[in-house]
């Protein structure tokens, strides 16, 4: 356990409140050490002891480390003066300047979770903008595999292009479950059975590669020359990396450009 406060603005949200959540359950901090803050004023964790207020300067003052869990729209008119203090930003498309510039914090970092926080599966890359102790980085490290797995990169940019990689959770593989069963249902399989089938490919086929490595997996499945060989190559033909790699710098310049309105 910790001695620090972490306080999180905007820690009632489906981030924050799973970061929250997850800080407790894990035992990172006591409940008394963690200060959760949002516009409206009541959450259930306030039942359980976590500091819950609508002031986002006392939330400040009364944490060591802050998160910033809000929308990036709402960042504007947040209003803190956190001098001496360490913000972490999940905030897609916020700069870590324009955050140490909003904020005055004296160190900023940026974090990029996913949904899968609300399961402890999310991957969580993080950037520390200018130089950062070595115990506040082992912190930042900690605190994120509360919620799932998480490492440090050297460039912000990293942050800008893994927001569209990592940071989208289950988008890609809702986007395939769904191509997968409708496409089926086109070619003559009933809506049921095509949505069971593609959903045991998408969500319990993929558990066979949490500990085998993908590219050996294809050249097996291909030297086989069956039926997975005829379906992948023809995916290959048709450029599909090449698709891939365009939808993530698509999502990644949203990111550069920021996302503030
Ligand atoms: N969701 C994802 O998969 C995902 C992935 C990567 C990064 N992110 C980033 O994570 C951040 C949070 O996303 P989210 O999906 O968790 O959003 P969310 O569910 O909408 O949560 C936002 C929270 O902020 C609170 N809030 C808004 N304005 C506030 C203010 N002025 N002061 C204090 N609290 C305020 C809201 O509560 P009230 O309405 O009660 O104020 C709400 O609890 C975003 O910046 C996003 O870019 C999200």
């Amino acid at each position: 356990m910790i001695n620090e406060t972490l306080g999180i603005i905007g820690g009632t949200g489906w981030l924050g409140g799973s970061i929250a959540k997850a800080v407790i359950t894990k035992a990172l901090l006591p409940a008394g050490n963690l200060v959760i803050s949002n516009r409206s004023g009541n959450h259930p964790l306030a039942q359980h002891g976590v500091f819950l207020v609508t002031d986002n300067q006392q939330l400040v003052d009364r944490s060591d480390l802050v998160i910033i869990a809000v929308r990036p729209e709402h960042f504007a008119s947040l209003n803190i003066n956190a001098t001496g203090k360490t913000i972490i930003s999940l905030m897609a498309g916020i700069t870590a300047q324009a955050i140490a510039a909003q904020t005055q914090a004296s160190a900023v970092v940026r974090a990029m979770p996913n949904a899968a926080v609300e399961i402890g599966q999310s991957f969580t890359p993080w950037y520390c903008f200018e130089e950062i102790d070595t115990t506040s980085k082992s912190l930042v490290q900690r605190l994120f595999e509360c919620v799932g797995t998480a490492a440090e990169v050297q460039e912000e940019s990293s942050i800008d292009y893994l927001s569209a990689l990592s940071g989208t959770g289950p988008a890609f593989p809702a986007l395939l479950m769904t191509a997968l069963a409708n496409q089926a249902i086109v070619a003559g399989i009933p809506i049921e059975i095509a949505q069971l089938a593609a959903k045991n490919v998408v969500v319990n086929c993929s558990q066979l590669l949490a500990n085998r490595d993908a590219q050996e997996m294809i050249d097996a499945l291909v030297a086989y020359r069956g039926v997975t060989a005829a379906a992948l190559q023809e995916m290959t033909h048709r450029n599909f990396e090449e698709q891939i790699g365009k939808a993530l710098e698509e999502g990644a310049t949203v990111a550069r450009n920021g996302l503030q309105s």
